[in-house]
């Protein structure tokens, strides 16, 4: 596996594979690699004939200065990891090399997201998905990659993504790829390495909270799966639900009925003591 470290580097790099006609599959991550993106990257060395992933903890996403001052590093893991699972490049800047003019999420472009970027995350983190609009977008335009792989815990982010392709005219397959889970069903995150002893043990509640609502849901309301939901995890010690969502799982609107939609998925962020966990489930799938 090569280290690249500046976007001239990727440029020729990507330039070599595309005169070989090599197929570019991309996977963006900012690091602290855990089974979640090692499953991104093992569907994307299935599916193309190079995969670069980057390692970047984008700034201009961080809407919390103590988040991002906090946010799990280790950049000697991630490289063995990616190197490991069959990565052929990775692009590892530095933010003067991503942003030279400064750090700023709102200089120059503001990009068209659609109503699917103001709720949710949209609404909790201001600016958020400009700045995820921004370093995926510059992604895009560097490595060019025929596909990009995306983990589907960050469900509305996936949303986003795709409407961004779509109104700046950017041609990239987008492939959601399902969440992966710790065996007692906490949805992996760079994030759980920030939680104490004593919040790891409590925070698969969370899932575990999903998993049932889901079966109560045959038999009861949007607004009383939701509350069920709600109340369960607010009882738990140093667990506060920031969000529940039902919403339509294409339009990310809130639904009042469950016969509103084909495709109902529920997302949930939870702030466990000051660790900020997000998950969603499936209520109804399309067929
Ligand atoms: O999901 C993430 O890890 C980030 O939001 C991404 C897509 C790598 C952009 O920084």
């Amino acid at each position: 596996m090569i280290i690249l470290r500046t976007v001239n580097d990727v440029r020729r790099y990507v330039s070599e594979q595309k005169g070989r006609h090599a197929s570019i599959g991309l996977v963006p991550t900012m690091g602290a690699l855990h089974a979640g993106h090692l499953s991104l990257v093992e569907k994307a060395v299935k599916g193309n004939d190079v995969v670069i992933a980057s390692v970047f903890v984008n700034p201009t996403q961080f809407n919390n200065p103590v988040d991002l001052a906090t946010y799990p590093r280790d950049e000697e893991s991630d490289f063995r990891l990616l190197s490991e699972a069959g990565v052929s490049a990775v692009f590892a800047p530095s933010v003067e090399e991503i942003y030279p003019g400064g750090v700023s999420a709102h200089s120059g472009h503001v990009y068209d997201l659609g109503s699917v970027a103001e709720v949710m995350e949209g609404k909790y983190r201001p600016g958020h998905f400009q700045g995820v609009a921004q370093i995926v977008s510059l992604l895009f335009r560097i490595v060019t990659p025929d596909r990009a792989y995306f983990g589907e815990k960050d469900f509305q982010q996936i949303a986003v993504i795709r409407k961004m392709i779509e109104t700046e005219g950017i041609d990239v397959e987008i492939i959601a790829c399902p969440i992966k889970r710790a065996e007692d069903g906490l949805a992996l995150s760079s994030r759980n390495a920030l939680l104490t002893e004593e919040q790891r043990k409590i925070a698969p509640d969370i899932h575990a909270a999903l998993k049932e609502s889901v079966e109560y849901s045959k038999t009861h309301s949007v607004r009383a799966t939701h509350d069920s939901v709600v109340e369960r995890i607010d009882a738990m010690p140093e667990m506060k639900v920031e969000y529940f969502e039902i919403v339509d799982g294409r339009t990310l609107e809130s639904i009042d009925e469950w016969e509103e939609s084909p495709w109902v998925v529920g997302c949930i962020t939870v702030y466990c003591g000051k660790v900020r966990l997000i998950d969603n489930i499936a209520y109804r799938m399309p067929k």
